[in-house]
């Protein structure tokens, strides 16, 4: 398939026949976002999945996403663009890993991010997202202990903001985010004193960014560790003339549309996640074109997973 000038009518045209809903994630190429109906972070695209009219749901995002999709809409048809779309924090943990996990720590509770696969999943409590890792953490009583995996970034953050030393957190990492480090953070804010500081909490540079604001070298209010839409309604929300991302690239395209007059950089402009951007217009009008490629769940893993992904679209906004 290959996609010519009127694409994106034609996969619209196409979307419509199937009666299906185009989801994007903030990391997808920027024709890609233009081209759907919704835009949005984890949790948004989640909820906007669990309660969608129409019979077919495409995720252009990674197959984890659209796994949670199928999960939460069993009835559903969900297709993904291209199915080989994966992700290195997910490929992080297995299930037979997390198994082994929690029979060393007997009666805690399980708190998986999204970025999993479904046979985590379902050995899992409740997940989270990166918007709501601390409420849903928040949720768990403190008499409890927690496993939380599986970024140990995301998992640091969380710890810290709730001060919980009985929360045990898994050793993997987003590559993307990992990469974007507390030099290139400290060296960028340097150079634009006066930017904003809008950190993803999955980044190696999350303890930096709070290190900079806690030495005075950034002014505190200037240094947010916030999801990918939080990082929206914060771009729309501060006076600032400049801001520095620090996540993966795709997210500066929806940042300069929600906020045309703020100058947007990326910390590290070579952040691109290649899972993310395996979803292009060639593929996305085979998708619609031809239903491919399908996204099937075990439905006795789905069902067990079923009440953890539920929890995590009800808690935080
Ligand atoms: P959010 O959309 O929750 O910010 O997650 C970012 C991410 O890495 C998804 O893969
Ligand atoms: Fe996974 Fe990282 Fe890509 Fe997000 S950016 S999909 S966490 S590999």
């Amino acid at each position: 398939t290959t996609a010519g000038p009127g694409w994106a009518a034609e996969v619209r045209a196409l979307a419509r026949e199937r009666d299906a809903v185009l989801l994007a994630h903030n990391y997808q190429l920027p024709e890609i976002q233009d081209v759907a109906d919704h835009v949005g972070d984890s949790l948004a695209l989640s909820r906007i999945a669990a309660e969608a009219d129409a019979s077919t749901i495409v995720f252009c995002g990674v197959h984890f996403m659209a796994e949670t999709a199928k999960i939460l809409s069993p009835d559903k048809t969900v297709l993904i663009p291209d199915a080989r779309a994966g992700c290195s924090l997910a490929d992080s943990i297995t299930a037979e890993q997390l198994r082994e996990w929690k029979a060393e720590h007997p009666g805690a509770a399980v708190v998986s991010y999204v970025n999993t696969t479904a046979a985590v999943k379902a050995e899992t409590d409740v997940c989270c997202t990166s918007s709501n890792a601390v409420e849903v953490v928040a949720s768990i009583p403190r008499e409890r202990e927690v496993l939380f995996l599986p970024d140990q970034f995301l998992g640091a953050h969380v710890r810290r903001v709730l001060d919980r030393s009985d929360m045990h957190v898994w050793a993997g990492e987003c590559h993307v985010h990992a990469g974007i480090n507390g030099r290139q953070l400290t060296e960028q804010s340097q150079a634009h004193p006066e930017a904003d500081l809008f950190v993803h909490p999955e980044c190696g540079c999350a303890t930096s960014a709070l290190y900079l604001a806690g030495t005075g070298a950034v002014p505190e209010d200037q240094v947010k560790i916030l999801s990918t839409g939080g990082m929206i309604d914060a771009a729309r929300a501060t006076g600032a003339k400049e801001v520095l991302v620090a996540t993966e690239v795709g997210m500066l395209h929806q940042l300069r549309r929600a906020a045309p007059e703020i100058e947007f950089r990326a910390v590290n402009d070579r952040a691109s996640c290649t899972y993310m951007k395996m979803i292009t217009p060639e593929a996305l009008l085979r998708s619609v074109r031809e239903g491919t490629d399908e996204v099937h769940v075990d439905p006795e893993l789905a069902a067990r997973g079923r009440a953890a992904v539920q929890r995590m679209i009800e808690i935080g906004n």
